[in-house]
């Protein structure tokens, strides 16, 4: 078979278990539209999260909580279009799944029918079990999400880390196997300490994806627009930035606009 037509290995959950028995680690980064999705999918990134984060960098809100379920399926079917190998994860939005199994069901399902989405993701443990279990009934992969939990930033009151106390960092441990022994595929470790990451990690045997837990879990996420150094404000620790494309586009932007004022552009090549 030439390089040309060779077939493109999907990422799947089964590929996802192995890379954590074989000890590689899983890359993830968040898409939210296709231009983003094909570069991101196009460099090897094994799972694209449509995160409702969608919220905060695409439509500028302070918090998650405001993203509807339509808005994720736009951004999700956008994502879709884009990939030939990644493993795509959709977050269920705050409002859509929580103490309403059946409703959970229902908008898993709208996920995965109207975006071709792989998989969704909810935050919580065992608080919202009964809604997993209803969503794993009907064949849909879900990933869990642990630790910070961003939809729920009201009740926390802050953006700090979590667990530092015996008894949130007990619940967390508790609420990981509950993950594990229910059947998701999965679970986001958001913020919480190295430690407590690798802990986890060791303990299910599920991969755990870390967000500021720490080298010990079974892979990383980043919000894309973070990494890229788009967004500037938002400095967590466990933040790289890969690049300063706020001051790189602002730039291109300025140039062009200066461009144009002194009859630069278009020139002779650039005209009929
Ligand atoms: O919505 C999101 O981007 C997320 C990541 C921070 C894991 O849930």
């Amino acid at each position: 078979m030439s390089a040309a037509t060779k077939e493109v290995k999907r990422i799947t959950t089964h590929v996802l278990k192995n890379m954590k028995v074989q000890g590689e680690k899983i890359s993830m980064l968040t898409a939210y539209d296709y231009s983003m999705a094909r570069i991101l999918d196009e460099a090897g990134i094994e799972v694209l999260l449509v995160g409702d984060s969608a919220s905060n960098v695409m439509a500028g809100h302070e918090t998650t909580l405001p993203i509807k379920l339509d808005q994720m399926i736009y951004h999700a079917q956008s994502v879709i279009r884009a990939v030939k190998r990644s493993f795509v994860v959709v977050d269920l939005p705050f409002g859509s799944y929580q103490g309403n199994k059946m409703k959970a069901l229902e908008s898993a399902i709208r996920i995965m029918k109207e975006s071709g989405a792989h998989a969704v993701k909810l935050e919580g443990g065992e608080d919202i079990i009964e809604s997993i279990k209803k969503i794993l009934s009907a064949g849909i992969p879900v990933m869990g999400h642990l630790g910070l939990t961003p939809q729920s930033i009201y009740k926390f009151g802050t953006y700090t880390v979590r667990a530092k106390e015996e008894e949130e960092a007990s619940r967390l441990i508790r609420d990981a196997n509950l993950l594990d022994e229910t059947g998701c595929f999965g679970i986001v470790l958001e913020k919480i300490s190295a430690k407590l990451g690798k802990e986890v990690s060791e303990q299910i045997s599920i991969p755990t994806i870390g967000i500021g837990a720490g080298p010990g879990t079974d892979g990383q996420v980043l919000v894309t627009h973070d990494l890229l150094g788009i967004t500037k404000d938002f400095k967590p620790r466990f933040l790289r930035r890969y690049l300063d494309l706020y001051g790189t586009i602002k730039h291109a932007a300025q140039q062009y606009m200066l461009d144009v004022k002194r009859q630069d552009f278009p020139n002779e090549k650039e005209q009929y």
